[in-house]
C-alpha cells in the first residue's frame, strides 16, 4: 500500500486532529529522504510503537552551515516512497519549505549544554536549525512519540532535551545504529562516496572499534585516542575533526575513565564529512 503523500501543514492537520481525537497515538520518523535501512529501522521501531505512523521527509536548508553541502544532498522522493511501501505506514508528509519557514518565519530553538561541542561546534548553527525544525515537524504532527537513530547521538540528545524543556509531549525513542555489512554507519551522505573512497570509509568504524576495545582493557584513554587519530589519518581522511571519549547522554569530557562512555568521531573522506559514535564498556 502506498502511504499518501501529503505536502501542506493543513492537510496533516486534517488528518492527525481525526487521530488524535479517536486517541490513536502518533508517531513520527523525522528523516531528510533518501532512505536507507538505517531509516527503515527506525520506520519499523514507529510501527511497533505507535498506532499510526509518519514519516516526513524535507531537507532542512536551516541546519547546514554549509551551502555546497544543502546543494549535493541527494533527494529521491520517488524511490523513498516506494521504500516504504512494505511498512504500511500512515503518511508521508512532504512539506514545501514555505510550510516549515512562511514568510516571516522570524523564531529560532536554541539548545544549550549537550549542543555546545562537538558536531555544534564544528557546525555552527546546525543545531538551532535542527532544534528548530524539529520543533515544528513535532507540532504539526501532532506525534507523541518521536524515532531517532543513536547514529546521531549527539542530534538524539539535543531532540530529548528539546522536547523535555519545552513540555512538547513526545517522547523521544533512540534507536540502534545500521551499518553496512563493513561496519561503516549508513548514511545519506555515503551515496555521494566515490569507489575509491568507499573502501577506506570503513576504516573509522574499525580504528573506534579498536580503540573502545583498548580503553575497556585499561589502557590509558589519550594515548589510545592519538594512535586511533593516526590511523584514521593514515587510511586518507582528510582529517578528524574530533576523535573523542564522552559521558553517555550529556555528553560531557569523560575526565575519571569512567565507563561506559560514548566515543564519537567525525572525519571528513574525499570531501565527504562522516561521522559516527559507539558505546565504549
Ligand atoms: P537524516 O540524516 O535523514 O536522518 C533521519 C533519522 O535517521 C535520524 O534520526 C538519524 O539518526 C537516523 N539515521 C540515519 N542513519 C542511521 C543509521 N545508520 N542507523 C540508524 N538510524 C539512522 O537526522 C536528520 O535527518 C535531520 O537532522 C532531522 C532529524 C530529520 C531534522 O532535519
Amino acid at each position: 500500500m502506498r502511504a499518501p503523500i501529503i505536502r501542506s501543514k493543513s492537510e496533516l492537520q486534517n488528518l492527525t486532529r481525526g487521530w488524535r481525537q479517536a486517541g490513536e497515538v502518533i508517531g513520527v520518523v523525522p528523516t531528510m529522504g533518501a532512505l536507507h535501512d538505517g531509516h527503515l529501522s527506525l520506520v519499523a521501531a514507529a510501527k511497533e510503537g505507535s498506532d499510526r505512523v509518519i514519516v516526513t521527509i524535507f531537507v532542512n536548508p536551516k541546519q547546514f552551515n554549509d551551502p555546497k553541502d544543502l546543494e549535493n544532498y541527494p533527494r529521491t522522493e520517488n524511490e523513498d516512497a516506494r521504500k516504504l511501501e512494505r511498512f504500511e505506514i500512515d503518511a508521508i508528509y512532504v512539506p514545501g519549505p514555505d510550510q516549515i519557514y512562511p514568510e516571516g518565519f522570524d523564531t529560532t530553538v536554541s539548545v544549550s549544554g549537550v549542543a555546545d561541542e562537538l558536531e555544534g561546534e564544528k557546525r555552527p548553527g546546525h543545531f538551532d536549525g535542527v532544534a528548530t525544525v524539529v520543533t515544528k515537524l513535532f507540532t504539526q504532527t501532532m506525534a507523541e512519540k518521536a524515532f531517532f537513530g543513536e547514529k546521531d547521538y549527539q542530534q538524539l540528545q539535543v531532540v530529548t532535551q528539546l522536547s523535555r524543556d519545552l513540555d512538547l509531549g513526545v517522547e523521544v525513542v533512540g534507536c540502534p545504529t545500521i551499518r553496512e555489512e563493513d561496519g561503516l554507519a549508513m548514511s545519506s551522505r555515503n551515496l555521494l562516496l566515490s569507489d575509491r573512497a568507499r573502501v577506506r570509509a570503513p576504516r573509522l568504524n574499525e580504528a573506534m572499534e579498536r580503540a573502545a576495545e583498548r580503553i575497556v582493557a585499561g589502557e590509558p584513554v589519550e594515548t589510545v585516542l592519538a594512535e586511533a587519530r593516526a590511523e584514521i589519518l593514515a587510511a586518507e581522511f582528510n582529517d578528524v575533526e574530533y576523535l573523542e571519549l564522552r559521558s553517555i547522554g550529556t555528553l560531557k569530557p569523560v575526565t575519571d575513565g569512567k565507563l561506559p562512555a560514548r566515543l564519537l568521531a567525525a572525519a571528513p573522506l574525499a570531501g565527504v564529512r562522516l561521522i559516527d559514535n559507539i558505546a565504549v564498556g
